[in-house]
């Protein structure tokens, strides 16, 4: 029994942790482990190497994939997988875990139809993935976001700013809201917004009206050139404006705690999904909803996970 693990796509804080998990808890289950290096592309080219537990000491707490990444345009061909599935059973193993986005998504969807059993593991730091609440790397990267728009935020108020500032995440605008709810952002534009620049300006007035001193607007990437919509903003207020592109810092950095648990809970779940003999599946969370419960209750009944000990015992 052998299962080997990939990471693919925009690298994302956490994802060395969920290697890790799927290392350790694949050889505590008795699969021998392997890993892929530079996803896709190294499956193709035959990078797989046997991994003992040794070979994931020391990363659970790293940013980046130290089994490396990239983007494989030609893994949509059938023919190019064929040489993947071939590498993978020459040296007999059946398993596979892929960790990474839409993209590692798809390229596990054909795997798995090509006779590879196939777990998919959300792994980006866009939170674009439809069937879970959370993907891997999202908070971290939200972390890096907020200490950042928190810096310009200093700036902007001392030389009373309007700061545009651009923000990750493909086409989703989860890193956008998110930062903007937990900076205070004046102003978030994403495409569930829409991008309006009448409006935009008319916001902008608006807040100079009611006396602000500075700004802070969220752009979501992909939805303008965030200078020419501060020159804008500059040439229709008395803000002076500036554009700042956070850029690929949102992908870097040592992985929170909570990409950290959520990445080992991901990688165990997947190797136990494995080892019943089931594949196919996409791994999700869905945890963080906020609701009520009578007060009287509030007490006795338990919401509160109370399975971690067991994701522990096969992580060590
Ligand atoms: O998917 C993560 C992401 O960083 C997106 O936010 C961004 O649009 C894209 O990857 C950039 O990709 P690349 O690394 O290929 O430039």
């Amino acid at each position: 029994m052998k299962i080997a693990v990939l990471t693919s796509g925009g690298d994302a804080p956490g994802m060395n942790a969920c290697v890790r998990a799927v290392v350790r808890s694949a050889i505590n289950s008795g699969f021998e482990a392997y890993g892929v290096f530079d996803g896709y592309k190294g499956l193709v080219e035959g990078k797989i190497k046997k991994f003992d537990r040794n070979d994931v000491g020391q990363i659970l707490n790293r940013g980046g994939t130290i089994l490396g990444s990239s983007r494989l345009e030609s893994f949509k061909e059938e023919s190019v997988r064929k040489i993947a599935v071939d590498n993978l059973s020459a040296l007999g193993i059946e398993n596979l875990v892929c960790i990474g986005g839409d993209g590692t998504y798809r390229g596990a969807m054909a795997l798995n139809d090509m006779g590879i059993n196939c777990i998919a593991i959300p792994g980006t730091i866009d939170n674009d993935i439809p069937s879970t609440e959370f993907t891997i790397g999202f908070f971290t990267a939200l972390d890096t976001a907020i200490d950042a728009i928190d810096k310009l935020r200093d700036t902007s108020f001392s030389h009373q700013r309007c700061t545009v500032v651009e923000v990750m995440g493909r086409n989703c605008g989860d890193l956008s809201i998110f930062s903007g709810i937990a900076t205070g952002a004046e102003i978030v534009i994403t495409k569930d917004t829409g991008y309006h620049e009448e409006d935009i300006l008319k916001q902008v007035a608006k807040a100079e009206k009611v006396g602000k001193r500075h700004l802070i607007l969220v752009v979501a990437e992909n939805i303008t050139d965030v200078s020419k919509l501060a020159k804008k903003i500059q040439a229709n207020s008395s803000y002076e404006a500036r554009a700042s592109v956070l850029g690929y810092i949102q992908r870097g950095g040592t992985p929170s705690a909570f990409d950290r648990i959520l990445a080992s809970k991901m990688g165990v779940h997947a190797v136990d999904l494995l080892k019943k003999g089931m594949s196919g599946y996409a791994i999700y969370t869905k945890s963080l909803d906020v609701g009520h419960i009578e007060l009287e209750k509030a007490l006795i009944v338990e919401v509160r996970p109370s399975d971690l000990y067991q994701y522990l015992c096969k992580l060590n």
